[in-house]
């Protein structure tokens, strides 16, 4: 079993260990209730470094006064269990004061790219997971840290505060990990009833009929959203947002031009369930 950190000082010693011992340090941060999405970081963060580490930890300021915090699925038996058969050495599992004490007040505001998308239907999200997610690089010091493309926006977060504060942390992207049937492996799933989680499937099929369009040379953002819009709409799904944007940037894109590296994102309810997927367009 992987060795359980409650403490921001035994981990500051434990992470202190690992590199005084010349080995390198691979960091996964997660909020538990672990899948095949999180294992697939772990594997490739010990493949690609010595040591791997992650964080269990739902962190409050990154939840809206009306979202889930209350209700976020939990297992930390099973997760560290995950963890150990990923090969995950050390779990910082740590109680909300341990990070935020009383006197807390800092916090990190990625500004352009946290705006639109996510950003904008979830006000202060972004601020929320920039400031744990520096936390926790100031914290372990690792060499590497894996985050998924499942959650773009926010991927590409924390590539823009690595560089803003010059961290040296080097942040690996990784794909999408999905059920057999397309549906993006994800925490909030086990909210879904069985009839919502076949409903749910609309966000990668509609993804999936936007791309198959633009390959048959349909490149204008309108037809390409109303792809997906279909596809939600058929399954009585509420739109987020659908937005084609600039890979890196974030930027809306009027069409897809040959040789842009464009993304398609969504963001639906099933229900009260508000589910993401994202996937690369044109090319
Ligand atoms: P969480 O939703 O638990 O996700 C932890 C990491 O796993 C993130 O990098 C996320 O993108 C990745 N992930 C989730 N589902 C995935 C999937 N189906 N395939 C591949 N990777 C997947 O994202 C967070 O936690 C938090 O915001 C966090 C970064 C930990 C800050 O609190």
């Amino acid at each position: 079993a992987p060795l359980v950190l409650r403490t921001v000082a035994e981990t500051a010693a434990w992470a202190e260990s690992i590199r005084r011992s010349g080995r390198r340090l691979a960091l996964v941060p997660t909020m538990g209730f672990l899948h095949e999405g999180h294992v697939s970081l772990m594997r490739e963060g010990r493949r690609r470094a010595d040591v791997a580490a992650a964080s269990i930890f739902v962190n409050p300021t990154q939840f809206g006064p009306k979202e889930d915090l209350s209700r976020y699925p939990r297992d930390l038996e099973g997760d560290l269990a995950k963890c150990a058969s990923a090969g995950v050495e050390a779990v910082f599992s740590p109680v909300p004061a341990e990070v935020y004490p009383p006197g807390y007040q800092t916090y990190v505001d990625v500004e352009q790219v946290s705006q639109g998308l996510c950003g904008a239907r979830r006000p202060g999200h972004f601020r929320g997971v920039a400031t744990v997610v520096t936390k926790l690089l100031c914290l372990f010091k690792p060499q590497l840290a894996l985050f998924g493309e499942k959650d773009y926006q926010q991927l590409q977060v924390i590539r823009a505060l690595e560089r803003d504060l010059n961290l040296g942390v080097e942040i690996i992207g990784m794909p999408t990990v999905r059920e057999p049937d397309g549906l993006a492996m994800s925490s909030r799933n086990a909210y879904l009833s069985p009839e919502e989680r076949q409903r749910a499937l609309s966000l990668s099929r509609g993804l999936a009929a936007a791309q198959a369009l633009c390959r048959s040379g349909t490149r204008d953002t309108p037809a390409l959203v109303a792809a997906v819009r279909r596809e939600l709409e058929a399954a009585g799904l509420r739109e987020d947002y659908v937005e084609l944007v600039d890979a890196t940037s974030l930027t809306p894109l009027p069409a897809v031009s040959p040789g842009q590296t464009a993304r398609l994102l969504v963001a639906a309810f099933v229900g009260s369930t508000r589910l993401i997927d994202n996937q690369p367009i044109g090319g």
